[in-house]
């Protein structure tokens, strides 16, 4: 199998891979406004702690079964556990949330597209803050806008897959996520100069506990899955293209720690924004796209910042949709054969079609209000914003995420192998006498933090009265 199978170019390629696909829309749209929902300071803390005690040890496991087995999820659990096994479900598991994730995912990204679009037109060069509010909140209820974007974004993710392991995925990566670090780095340089940089920080880092609720936790939890693209065997999957004496420890710290950063960043840079022109601080989806633009409308040569900004952003978004694809793609390519053209346009095709109720979900009745009554009417949410597009986010990340992620650390802690595990951790790194400590994670911390978190936010705890 190992000889046949495709690998990276280069532990380089890798990095950059897995980092393509933690680094995206989770990072710069979404983390940015769900901080700014649960209210900063506190959240951030319990994200941060999330990502350093439950992501970091379940990254390094499922790049540990994709880089033992050399095998996409399904198979991988095949592998390493009996014929018939329950385990090979966290695989099956992992495919469907591929199909899920993406669905609405490349909605998002979609806007990314318009927005750089807008760019090139200098759209927003002549409006003021209402004006760019107003902007966005046609695009949101625009069944064309959304369709048309949502159809473009899945064909390139479609093609570059098609492209397989080194030529689609990896030579694009190696481009474009470098380049998204030095523009935002270049954005946070201006940040610090603005007046409501100092309020952004306070915003961001002071302890604040006042709007955090068990639902805030839960979501700091579930988005450190999503952010690090967890839970759903991604990193399985990009795992078993590694070479068998790849470093699976500095690997995944390297990730995490990226990821982390420009998470960071992001916050830095839209929320002095916010401050400083005195907006709304808007919790909803539409923070980038209208805090950025505003930005762009005042700076100097700000149409071409503009293009700049949104067009990287789009291609952190593609870097982690083709992750997504891979995943559902890569079950089909393995498990049933099929080539990888086939896997990847059926795949692709279906996510399409599974995502048009997200495009949907801002301008219908029947995707946005009719969805959102029959929600509420479930006890499913409180009311407010809840449509077919934010079920299927607070699904997959809140819920289907931290599941599979609790399910892979129990697997690899309790059912693989001591001795083998043991040396595949310790092969090709120098940080082998972490060990102890990440099976201690695994094994304990892991399982029962999620499971906390669970039962804090069906109400069974009452740590922090849920909302
Ligand atoms: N991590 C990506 C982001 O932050 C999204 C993503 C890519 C993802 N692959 C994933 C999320 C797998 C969950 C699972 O934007």
């Amino acid at each position: 199998m190992t000889g046949t199978r495709a690998h990276w170019g280069s532990r380089l390629g890798f990095i950059l891979a897995a980092a393509g696909s933690a680094v995206g829309l989770g990072n710069i749209w979404k983390f940015p406004y769900i901080t700014g929902e649960n209210g900063g300071g506190w959240f951030v803390l319990i994200y941060l702690i999330c990502i350093a005690l439950v992501g970091l040890p379940i990254m390094m496991a499922e790049i540990f079964i994709g880089r033992t087995t050399q095998l996409a999820p399904v198979g991988a659990f095949r592998a390493l556990s009996r014929r018939g096994s329950p385990w090979v479900l966290t695989g099956w598991l992992g495919v469907v949330v591929a199909f899920v994730v993406l669905s609405y995912y490349s909605v998002v990204a979609g806007w990314a597209m318009h927005y750089t679009w807008l760019s090139i037109t200098n759209a927003f060069a002549a409006h003021d803050q209402a004006a760019i509010n107003e902007l966005f909140g046609n695009v949101y209820v625009s069944p064309t806008v959304n369709l048309g974007w949502h159809v473009a974004f899945m064909a390139i993710t479609i093609a570059i897959v098609l492209g397989g392991v080194q030529k689609g995925l990896e030579r694009w990566v190696r481009i474009l996520m470098p380049a998204l670090f030095v523009l935002m780095l270049v954005m946070l340089g201006r940040a610090v100069t603005m007046e409501g940089f100092g309020r952004a920080v306070e915003f961001t880092f002071a302890p604040n506990a006042e709007n955090l609720t068990a639902a805030g936790v839960l979501e700091a939890l579930g988005h450190a899955f999503f952010t690090l693209s967890l839970g759903m065997g991604a990193m399985i999957t990009y795992g078993s293209y590694l070479r068998r004496d790849d470093d699976l420890v500095a690997t995944s710290v390297t990730v995490g720690v990226l990821d982390t950063v420009i998470a960071l960043m992001a916050c830095l840079i839209l929320f002095p924004i916010t401050f400083t022109f005195g907006m709304q601080e808007e919790r909803t989806v539409g923070l980038i796209f209208m805090n950025m633009p505003l930005a762009f409308s005042q700076m100097p040569g700000g149409a071409l910042w503009g293009v700049l900004f949104f067009a990287l952003l789009t291609f952190a978004a593609l870097t982690s949709g083709i992750s997504l694809l891979e995943v559902a793609a890569s079950y089909f390519i393995d498990e049933r054969g099929w080539t990888r053209r086939r896997a990847a346009l059926t795949c692709g095709i279906a996510i399409l079609l599974l995502g048009i109720p997200s495009a949907l979900s801002g301008g219908t009745r029947l995707f946005g209000e009719q969805f959102q009554s029959l929600t509420s009417n479930l006890g499913v949410n409180d009311g407010a914003g809840f449509n077919w597009f934010d079920f299927f986010d607070y699904l997959a990340s809140n819920w289907m995420l931290p599941l599979g992620g609790l399910f892979i650390a129990l697997f690899v802690a309790w059912r693989v192998g001591g001795a083998a595990r043991e040396a595949g951790f310790k092969t090709g790194t120098r940080f082998g006498g972490l060990y102890w400590g990440w099976i201690q994670l695994l094994r304990y911390v892991v399982p029962i933090a999620v499971i906390l978190v669970f039962l804090n936010a069906i109400g069974l705890l009452g740590f922090l009265d849920g909302t």
